[in-house]
This record gives C-alpha cells, structure tokens and sequence, in this order.
C-alpha cells in the first residue's frame, strides 16, 4: 500500500480538494486498493468541520463529493505512516519540515511539483478571497493529481 497525505492550512479547502480530486482519479483507475489517501492541516482551527462550503460546491460541480470529509490537524505518527506529504504551499511545506523526525522515512514536497505545467509552484490559499479561487485550486489540484498518479504507477510498479 502507498500512503498519501496532503497537508494545508486549515485542512478545510486545499487539502480536502486534493484528497477529493486524487481519491476519485484513483478509484476510476482501479487502484484504490493500492493507494490510500488522506489530507491534514498544520492548524487547529477547523479540526472536526467539514470542507468549507464553497469548496465542496466547486467540487461538487465536477462530480467530487468532499462531504464527509472532517478536518484534522497533522501529527507526529502521519511522518511514519504516509510514504507521501504534500505540501500546497511553502509554508505549509516549511512546516512539514521543521516538524520532521530526522531521519524522516517519508517524502516531503510541493503537491505542485507533480504540475511542472501550470506555472504555479504553490496552491493560492482560496479562503478570503472571492469565489474563483475555488476553481484555480481544482484546476490546480488536477493537475497535479495527474501528474501523481503517473509518477506512482512509474515508481511502485502499479498496473
Ligand atoms: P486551507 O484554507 O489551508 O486551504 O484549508 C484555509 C482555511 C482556513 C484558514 C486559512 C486557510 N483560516 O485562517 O482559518
């Protein structure tokens, strides 16, 4: 089993989106069994709310259901357990990498660094502003996940 972690802010826009959008692009390929997926803010704020409404409904109206989804904020163990953290943006990533165990098994990086073709290092943080940057970061957030998917399927050896 390969284990990814995406890791926002708040775990309430960002992440939740890219567990969403992975989550459904795995499953239609056939390898959810293979990968698991989960999302992680570095903040406390929303822990236990669901993804912000404008979130869900831009997800929503591409066919992802981020629902069910419940804010959690990152811990210690999520180092071990995923092979995989994914950072939406630089602080997010500086804080994934301060809060390292050294030696650290998993992976740390950019989400983005998997959309060399966007343009964007880093996934606008959506939450003040208007209701476009819910589409940016699906748009985003696809990509990306992509992108994901074919390097994992390279390196692990996935059908
Ligand atoms: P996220 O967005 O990191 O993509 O979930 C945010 C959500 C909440 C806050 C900031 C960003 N906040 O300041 O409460």
């Amino acid at each position: 089993m390969i284990r990814v972690l995406f890791v926002c802010l708040g775990n309430i826009c960002r992440s939740p989106t890219a567990e969403g959008v992975f989550t459904t692009l795995v499953q239609r390929a056939g390898l959810g069994d293979a990968i698991a997926i989960d999302s992680a803010g570095t903040g406390a704020w929303h822990v236990g709310k669901a993804p912000d409404q404008r979130a869900q409904d831009a997800a929503r109206a591409r066919g992802i259901d981020l629902s069910v989804q419940r804010a959690r904020q990152l811990q210690k163990s999520d180092f071990i357990e995923f092979d995989y953290l994914l950072a939406m943006d630089e602080s997010n990533l500086t804080e994934l990498l301060q809060r390292a165990p050294a030696p650290c098994p998993s992976a740390i990086a950019l989400f983005l660094d998997y959309a060399p073709g966007t343009g964007y290092r880093e996934v606008p943080d959506p939450y003040y502003g208007d209701g476009d940057g819910f589409e940016t970061v699906l748009d985003l957030v696809t990509e990306a996940s992509v992108g994901l998917l074919k390097q994992l399927r390279e390196r692990h050896k996935l059908p």
